[in-house]
């Protein structure tokens, strides 16, 4: 079984993955947070330093592309195969509003036969290029019916990968997994199948290769960003003890002191990682608090340090 990052627009950036990948190896890829296309150069600074190789050493990184046109598709990937990549993946499965209102991420599921040209303009176009492709989608908009016709045509390609979230744009993230539509997808298709979607503990993982043996791989976003060490845990290791959950925590705020100006561009980033990682400190919801209201890092730190200095 292979394990995956998965890719979490605003949080798993370079700075995460680097603090990650160097508290606990063993990830076998993450998976950057969606890029879009732009209209007069390939990257904005912010995406361009996400991807840049000097910024992801020591991990495979597959970039992801946000988009429902072709050639804007194979424009990024083209710029993404000079800095090295060799695998992209299309996001279907985004449901912000904003999104999915351009026909986008889950909104291009809505329409199968525009999906259809995309994935054979793509695939020609990256026989050429060399690049692989996979998909990382959701299993409809608004019924599992619309499942059966979109894992048809995702059959008809190459693709290396196909990452399956089994929600409905419906559901955002709640509810729970439709199992009985990845099920399907077990027995319906010869491509390579990864599974995402509220795999939280060890049992989760384990229960899931076991029903599902087909699985190549498990993608996991807020079980990391909870558990950090959970793939570690998989692969044999006991769990983290506080000293280093609190190294991990270091690096990742020395990571952003280093590279976001301003203060509270920092404790923003902060606070979005304790509202997973507070999940470590059940008992300590006075402390969390006082991290949620923090306004200066002098603050945020004497409060982080007795966290983790009285556990
Ligand atoms: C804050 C947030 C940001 C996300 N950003 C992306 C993204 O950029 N690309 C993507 O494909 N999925 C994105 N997702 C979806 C996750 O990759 C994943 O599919 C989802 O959280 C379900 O998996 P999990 O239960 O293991 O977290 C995001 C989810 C969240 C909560």
């Amino acid at each position: 079984m292979k394990y995956y990052f998965a890719p979490l627009e605003g949080i798993t950036g370079y700075i995460y993955r680097n603090a990650h990948a160097s508290c606990f190896p063993g990830m076998d890829r993450y998976y950057s947070p969606f890029l879009v296309p732009h209209q007069n150069r390939d990257f904005d600074t912010r995406e361009k330093n996400d991807i840049l190789p000097e910024h992801n050493q020591g991990y495979t990184l597959i970039p992801q592309i946000l988009t429902n046109r072709s050639e804007d598709f194979l424009r990024l990937s083209a710029a993404l195969a000079r800095y090295g990549y060799r695998e992209i993946n299309l996001n279907l499965g985004c449901p912000s509003g904003t999104v999915v209102t351009r026909g986008k991420g889950s909104g291009f599921l809505t329409n199968p036969d525009a999906l259809d040209r995309f994935l054979s303009e793509v695939c020609s176009g990256f026989e050429h290029l060399h690049l692989k492709l996979s998909v990382k989608t959701r299993i409809g908009w608004e019924s599992a019916e619309e499942w059966p016709r979109l894992l048809e045509i995702f059959n008809a390609y190459p693709l290396s990968e196909l990452i399956i979230h089994p929600r409905l744009r419906a559901d955002f993230y709640k509810n729970i997994p439709h199992m009985e539509t990845y099920e399907y997808a077990c027995s319906h298709t010869p491509l390579p199948l990864c599974f995402n979607g509220d795999l939280k503990t060890p049992e989760n993982i384990r229960d899931l290769e076991q029903w599902f043996p087909q699985t190549k791989a498990v993608m996991i976003g807020r079980g990391l960003l909870e558990t950090p060490d959970l793939v570690c845990r998989m692969r044999g290791a006991a769990p983290a003890g506080m000293a280093q959950l609190e190294n991990f925590h270091g690096q990742l705020l020395d990571g952003y002191c280093a590279s976001i100006s301003g203060e509270r561009n920092v404790l923003f980033k902060m606070k979005e990682f304790w509202a997973y990682f507070g999940k470590n400190f059940p008992r300590k919801e006075k402390e969390l608090k006082k991290i949620r209201k923090a306004q200066k890092l002098t603050v945020y730190r004497e409060i982080t340090a007795s966290l983790f200095a009285d556990v």
